[in-house]
């Protein structure tokens, strides 16, 4: 399978069919719902994915990634196997490619979380199965799942309405970026100049009808927003020597209280994990139009949604 044939990867939301992200949200809303009140350990009524095994490949830290897909592959009925790569052959120079013929032979679905997208291209260049990217330093799709599938249980339907990201034009915001190609909803992006996201990006979403404004200020992104969002300051693949230059530049576009009144009753939305007090007040995270904890339990029925996806079983009832 080579990286262009995309169908069962889940690699990025840029390469989504026409109406395949709406189906991941109705999916995920529906299993959801399905389940509700049951005891987190228990199986799915259909158990769709019993009998398969989900292989997950960390080089990169985890807590919300790792929880969800364990917990979403048990509900769906099948099995997990976590893997750090200081514990793997790959830690000590085994190539991306035997890795990828390895994996194939023992589970039925991969997950990478790694830091060079390119490194997810060629595992999933090599394997039989379909991968999914649990985040690289470009990009974080599970993530905006979980986002604008929280953001519709707070705030109603996608469309009409304008979400604003402040701070870092980073993996996460660049996964807004494609989402807003294939969603009707206006990514209002504030951003330092020297941390924005690439031109041929923005214009490749608005080529496929994405509704992006570009602000000068993070005020002006703020106004009459639905959903304010922002992320750490400096992630997991930046340089930790740029921490002090990061921090300068990304002040203006803390979330505070007073930024928040800006919009229209917005909720507030971060992946985590957080840093409050630099990206974020204490005062708006641990407020009450913060959401950030239901966004990250809805990684799970996320990440179900798109394990279905990926073995062509996404329209089947819950
Ligand atoms: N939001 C997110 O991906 O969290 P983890 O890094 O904990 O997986
Ligand atoms: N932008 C962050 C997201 C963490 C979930 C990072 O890449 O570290």
């Amino acid at each position: 399978m080579s990286l262009a044939d995309t169908h069962s990867h889940f690699l990025d939301l840029a390469d989504l069919a026409d109406g395949e992200l709406r189906r991941l949200l109705d999916a995920a809303r529906v299993r959801k719902t399905a389940r509700a009140g049951k005891p987190k350990g228990t199986v799915d009524d259909d158990a769709p994915l019993a009998g398969h095994l989900l292989a997950m490949i960390f080089e990169k830290p985890s807590t919300r990634t790792r929880l969800s897909f364990d917990m979403g592959m048990r509900q769906l009925g099948g099995q997990t196997v976590i893997l750090n790569q200081t514990d793997m052959q790959l830690g000590r120079g085994e190539s991306i490619a035997d890795t990828a013929e390895v994996i194939s032979r023992f589970a039925d679905i991969a997950m990478l979380r790694t830091g060079p997208h390119e490194t997810l291209g060629e595992l999933a260049a090599h394997v039989h199965i379909p991968v999914i990217n649990g985040l690289t330093a470009y990009s974080h799709p599970c993530q905006i799942i979980a986002d604008l599938m929280t953001f519709e249980e707070h705030k109603g339907t996608l469309a009409g309405q304008k979400l604003a990201w402040l701070g870092d034009g980073n993996n996460v915001a660049l996964s807004f970026v494609h989402a807003a190609a294939q969603v009707d909803f206006e990514l209002a992006l504030a951003t330092p100049e020297a941390f924005s996201i690439a031109p041929d990006e923005i214009d490749a979403a608005r080529a496929k009808g994405a509704k992006i404004t570009l602000c000068e200020t993070a005020e002006e992104a703020a106004k009459d927003a639905a959903a304010l969002m922002t992320d750490c300051w400096l992630s997991m693949s930046d340089d930790p020597t740029e921490a002090e230059a990061r921090a300068k530049a990304f002040t203006p576009y803390q979330v505070t209280q007073s930024l928040m009144a800006l919009g229209d009753d917005p909720i507030f939305l971060h992946c985590l994990p957080a840093y409050r007090d630099s990206e974020v007040t204490a005062e708006v995270i641990d407020g009450p139009r913060s959401v950030v904890f239901d966004e990250a339990e809805n990684r799970a029925h996320a990440q179900k949604a798109i394990m279905l996806h990926c073995l062509g079983m996404l329209d089947m009832g819950a």
